[in-house]
């Protein structure tokens, strides 16, 4: 990894991962790929290359691998779980025709790919708690059809072409950076918000609904070091279980309260997003990634709660 195009630099993953990289990869040279409407702003625009690359535009996409000899692309665009049920065939779009164009560029142009899945790519049928590696994927979102279909395309391009892609199934994804828009799990960074400020937290998704959730940091970690990872080791490619905590809103809203103990949350659950909630698994099985190339997570639960609070007190306060 030394060339690297973020796609979807400006979004709740991009923002965090192109700047890590940035700092952390001697002589690397990170290239900031964003859409019209959604420039890098502040130090992710002034500390190194940005261009518009549009991931339904193959051209563009190829013109930026040649003009920055890319040997490596993040693909980060991708219309979350709950913003896909409203614009099923735009999600198709970004994420389906997207991931193509791009794979087709790996391919003539040698560079890896790493496209993230979900837990959003398991369904009603999956088995609910230690989620296993390989099982029935059959999910009942768009988010997720794109999610497997995602896996499998990626797979085939390593197996028929040679293209290197990997990845992982994120779970939902806790920041202090930038803020998600449209996913099932938002609720579980919206939480931390109305906390610091003070506020009254309306709670989308029911009592008693677990969910996988992960700390950026540790996300940001799993993305480079899957594409670090030893080739020859990996058993899987597209894509990995990665797992560290797993709560419902009740037990996010006791870990907060060791801090605010007056903080209040009522429930108004958004039927959107709790029938998608209810499909997804409470907890998946990451062994294989443990084994096939060292995954280990660094937050739980109170540790992460910890850090946002820190940081969202100097961001908000
Ligand atoms: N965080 C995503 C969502 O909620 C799942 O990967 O849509």
């Amino acid at each position: 990894m030394k060339n690297v195009l973020v796609i979807g630099s400006t979004g709740q993953i991009g923002s965090e991962l192109t700047m890590k990289i940035r700092r952390e990869v001697a002589g690397s040279t990170v290239v900031a790929g964003y859409i019209p409407g959604a420039e890098p702003k502040g130090e992710l625009l002034t500390s190194g290359p940005a261009e518009v690359v549009d991931v339904c535009n193959g051209k563009q996409i190829a013109e930026i691998v040649d003009k920055y000899q890319i040997d490596t692309i993040y693909n980060l665009a991708a219309l979350l779980s709950a913003t896909a049920e409203r614009f099923p065939l735009k999600a198709w779009d970004i994420q389906m025709n997207g991931l193509i164009n791009i794979l087709e560029v790996a391919r003539e142009k040698h560079c890896a790919v790493f496209t993230p899945s979900s837990i959003g790519s398991f369904g009603p049928s999956t088995p609910r708690d230690n989620t296993p590696q390989d099982t029935v994927q059959r999910p009942t979102s768009m988010y997720g059809v794109t999610k497997v279909a995602t896996e499998l395309l990626s797979d085939y391009y390593y197996h028929k072409f040679g293209v290197d892609t990997r990845s992982v199934r994120f779970p939902g994804l806790i920041s202090y950076t930038t803020l998600p828009g449209g996913g099932t799990t938002d609720y579980a960074v919206e939480i931390y918000y109305a906390a610091v400020k003070g506020e009254e937290f309306v709670c989308p998704i029911a009592k008693g609904t677990y969910m996988d959730m992960m700390y950026m940091p540790d996300a940001l970690k799993a993305a480079i070091d899957i594409m670090n990872a030893d080739p020859s080791k990996l058993v899987h490619r597209n894509s990995f279980n990665i797992a560290s905590m797993s709560f419902d809103p009740e037990i996010i809203a006791a870990a907060i309260r060791k801090h605010y103990p007056d903080f209040k949350m009522r429930y108004e659950f958004d039927p959107v997003r709790q029938a998608i909630a209810d499909s997804w698994p409470n907890r998946m099985d990451d062994s294989c990634a443990r084994e096939e190339w060292g995954w280990t997570p660094s937050y739980d639960l109170d540790s992460m709660t910890e850090d946002m609070i820190v940081n969202l007190k100097k961001k908000l306060l």
